[in-house]
């Protein structure tokens, strides 16, 4: 292992963008399945594996809803969440904001309880056996009405208390977020964060961010490197201090190019922008292949790096207190080197 490569290894790290259902890996998918004797349409796991030939944002959809069918009960989602943890942690991820997407399990019939009580159950595990901390972003889907996303943010009202912002995801194509206004500003009244995918080199993504700013008033959109089409809304994101969270492995998935030299104009442009990992099962890649992919390509220094870590602290909703001490963690760490 390289140097640098080993620096982001131990680099205390911030994930912001992660679709808990994407951390589903081949084989928790098999055993979720035994459990709940269903059957899978693959022999096994290679075969499985072998199936994801996604070359966009759509066609990878299709492979992530279709994964998704083996979470049933709620020990499935705590399995989901604290597997992924687990792994978070090896990678020495101190904080993630994991999205969750209820209405593609409540449109099968799974209840939302059981959903968020599962999630919430290996957050709370996480953050006393392992000392990583976790909140969750419940994500609409916007390729459905937007009165199933207002039916759906009424529903996850009693749990406010384990959901610290909502997001919107899936396939942009003709679902803008002016689709959602209301139900963002109905989401801002009762106190979420909110962010949003602007997805990259969708159909009308600088559009799209015009709106995010103009019209939703976001506090962060995710992925959004797009916005270097627009000087403009480059120079407003930067004078609101908005946060970009980017996922360079997802991006050569669904377009063919990691953005680096994008993410990296990003950066010196000043702009809060943070390295994640999407979909890691999917893509094959956790939060350090996604910095170690971006650093080489992007001929990234240590400097950098830390200056990545720091934008997701400064950008993440935790309280002050935690900031600061995540802040003084990764302070010490880059004084050691
Ligand atoms: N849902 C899960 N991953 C997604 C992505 N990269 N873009 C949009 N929706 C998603
Ligand atoms: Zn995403």
């Amino acid at each position: 292992m390289s140097d640098i490569a080993a620096f982001i290894r131990g680099l205390p790290k911030i994930e912001l963008h992660l679709h808990i259902e994407g951390s589903l890996e081949p084989e928790l998918r098999f055993a979720l399945a035994q459990r709940n004797r269903t059957q899978l349409a693959y022999a096994d796991v290679a075969e499985l594996r072998a199936s994801y030939r996604f070359n966009d944002l759509t066609s990878f959809l299709v492979s992530y809803y279709e994964g998704m069918e083996v979470l049933v009960t709620a020990d499935d989602f705590y399995d989901l969440a604290w597997a992924y943890l687990r792994r978070a942690n090896d990678e020495n991820v101190r904080y993630v904001e994991m999205f969750f997407d209820p209405q593609a399990h409540t449109s099968r019939g799974v209840a939302f309880g059981r959903i968020v009580g599962g999630l919430r159950r290996a957050i709370v595990d996480a953050r006393q056996q392992l000392g990583v901390r976790a909140e969750l972003i419940m994500c609409f889907l916007r390729d459905y009405p937007a009165e199933y996303a207002m039916a759906t943010l009424v529903q996850s009202l009693p749990y406010r208390e384990w959901i610290v912002g909502v997001g919107l995801d899936s396939d942009e194509r003709d679902n803008p977020p002016t689709k959602f206004a209301e139900v963002f500003a109905r989401a801002r009244s009762e106190g979420y964060q909110i962010t949003m995918h602007c997805d990259v080199d969708q159909n009308n993504t600088v559009e799209h961010i015009r709106q995010c700013l103009d019209v939703i008033g976001v506090d962060r959109i995710d992925h959004g490197v797009n916005v270097l089409e627009s000087e403009e809304l480059t120079m407003e994101v930067g004078r609101r201090g908005l946060g970009l969270t980017t996922c360079p492995i997802s991006n050569r998935w669904v377009t063919g190019d990691l953005k680096a030299a994008e993410i990296k104009r990003l950066l010196e442009f000043g702009l809060r922008v943070t390295v994640n990992s999407d979909d890691p099962a999917y893509f094959g890649a956790y939060v350090t292949d996604n910095l170690v992919a971006l650093q080489e390509a992007a001929d990234l220094g240590p400097a950098e790096l830390v200056q990545l870590e720091r934008n997701a602290i400064e950008i993440s909703w935790l309280p002050s207190r935690a900031k600061d001490e995540l802040i003084t963690e990764i302070e010490r760490y880059a004084d050691m080197r």
